[in-house]
């Protein structure tokens, strides 16, 4: 794990490229996942590596008040296509070292209203999302070509999921000097699909809804927009890169980004182990490191308190914190869940989404007090106490394209069990005697996709829990690995400096 104490900044070097990084949400101001994560710690990394990074994002209301103080910097009031906005500029602290300055699109119109960046409160995605994120795009491209108001100009403009995938497509009919883009895909399956009428009156030139182009199965996807128009693709695990080239997990875009494999890589996703440090972690109780792990178990007990299950520090206790979706197999584990109690281990459940498997979730959490709790709902702090208190973390995912928490538990001490998908296989090894011999061993991985393998591999999770030594050893393996930015932010600087 990198050193704890703060290291102020460097200033960025004028010798690399200048990165404007587009994204629709980014912690700790908006985040429904992984990519509010990474669209704070990477232009971190990237920032210490002395990069001039620079985010754009929705002004939500949580960002318009969130960030303070803000400049106006242009009034953007005459946009064909879309209603009039401003752009204010601040800085977004990141995490008590650094800090990352931040363009906002101030548009009322399309950003001021309650409820989630995607979807209103009853959970019904926003009707004129085409908008909201053609913005984003919009905007995104105006600043990385020749027609920008602002002084700094970005050389890359890096765009993130779907919501930023207009921005390639606009830069590309932009006849004057722009930027090199380049995409990220952190969730195929999310796709920015709409009616074919929106091309025009997105402003985007009829010969561009082609199949080459951003046409998808009769209809306009921001997603192979980018895709197409970008100079360069990256995904989030060199697995995913892979498994996104082929069926099923291309989702239809396979046939694309096997063509385009050339201009494809993919990158694993660091951690900020600023935030994310069991020796640190203002959200917990009792800190501890991978040379001296007792206070692990004092967490335990505040979990086991906190969720109002029996307390009891001999029972393994498993964990599981997502979003609720058909992606995380959240089924498998409702199902396995009856046998789960009998073995016995106990289930914290932290998550939010399908509204269904919520109520499906609660009513087992009813059905088996003490033994398992469910708390729907989104929170920062519980999802720590989680990481810090329980033994074993749990990720039936159908895909994950990198996944985040794995490498969280991994930090604090509790061992992943996951499915063999994506980056989990990128970032997880499978404990066998081979891998606990060479050291490498860090969890636990399964192979099929359902529940008689799920259940069975976490008898062997509980097996082992047993023995003690080991325990310990595949504990201390996965606290002792590099899960940072290092690695990775050096990875895209290559692509950038090559575009550039
Ligand atoms: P995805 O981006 O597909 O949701 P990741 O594993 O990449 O999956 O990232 C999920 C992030 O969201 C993690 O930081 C996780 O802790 C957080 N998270 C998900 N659900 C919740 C929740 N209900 N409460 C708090 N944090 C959550
Ligand atoms: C997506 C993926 C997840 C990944 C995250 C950040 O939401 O589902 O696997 O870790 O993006 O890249």
């Amino acid at each position: 794990m990198s050193s704890t104490v703060p290291i102020p900044l460097p200033v960025p070097s004028r010798n690399e490229p200048r990165i404007l990084f587009i994204t629709p949400e980014v912690f700790p101001l908006c985040k429904t996942g992984g990519l509010g994560d990474v669209s704070a710690s990477l232009p971190a990394a990237l920032r210490a590596l002395r990069m001039d990074v620079r985010l754009l994002i929705p002004g939500y209301p949580q960002v318009l008040t969130g960030l303070k103080p803000k400049r106006k910097v242009a009034v953007f009031e005459h946009l064909k296509y879309f209603p009039p906005c401003v752009l204010r500029a601040a800085k977004l602290p990141v995490n008590d070292s650094s800090s990352i300055p931040v363009f906002i699109i101030d548009c009322p119109e399309l950003y001021s209203r309650e409820g989630g960046p995607y979807q209103d409160p009853a959970g019904q995605d926003w009707p004129d999302n085409a908008w909201r994120f053609g913005l984003l795009g919009k905007i995104g491209a105006i600043l990385g070509s020749d027609a920008s108001p602002l002084k700094w100009q970005p050389h890359i403009v890096h765009c993130n999921d779907w919501q930023s995938g207009l921005t390639p497509a606009y830069l590309h009919f932009h006849p004057g000097r722009k930027a090199a883009s380049v995409m990220t895909i952190h969730n195929l399956a999310f796709q920015g699909n709409f009616p074919p009428e929106n091309v025009a009156r997105l402003g985007l030139p009829a010969s561009s809804y082609d199949m080459h182009g951003i046409e998808f199965h009769g209809r306009m996807s921001f997603l192979k927009a980018g895709l197409y128009y970008a100079e360069h693709i990256t995904t989030v695990s060199p697995n995913y890169a892979r498994e996104i080239q082929s069926e099923p997990l291309g989702f239809g875009l396979q046939g694309l980004l096997s063509a385009r494999r050339e201009q494809l890589t993919g990158i694993i996703n660091g951690i900020d182990e600023t935030l994310w440090n069991p020796a640190r972690d203002p959200y917990i109780v009792s800190h501890y490191s991978h040379t001296d792990l007792s206070a692990k178990a004092i967490n335990k007990r505040v979990l086991q308190e906190t969720m109002a299950l029996a307390l009891d520090d001999t029972v393994p206790l498993f964990a599981a914190i997502s979003r609720i979706t058909h992606q995380k197999g959240f089924d498998l584990l409702q199902q396995v869940a009856p046998q789960l109690v009998k073995i016995p281990v106990q289930l914290v459940i932290l998550g939010s989404g399908n509204a269904e498997m919520e109520k499906s979730l609660t009513a087992l959490a009813q059905a088996y007090p003490g033994k398992i709790a469910v708390h729907i709902g989104y929170t920062e702090a519980l999802s720590h106490l989680i990481e810090a208190g329980a033994d074993c973390f749990l990720m039936p995912s159908r895909f994950e394209p990198c996944g985040l928490n794995q490498m969280y538990s991994q930090q604090y001490g509790t061992l992943p069990l996951v499915h063999a998908t994506g980056g989990l296989v990128d970032t997880v090894v499978d404990c066998t005697p081979a891998t606990l011999n060479d050291g490498s061993a860090t969890g636990f991985v399964f192979h099929l996709m359902t529940a008689e393998q799920l259940l069975a591999t976490i008898r062997r999770a509980v097996e082992l829990f047993k023995d003690t030594a080991t325990w310990r050893t595949l504990q201390q393996n996965g606290m002792a690995k590099d899960f940072s930015w290092r690695i990775s932010a050096a990875a895209y600087r290559r692509i950038y400096r090559m575009l550039a």
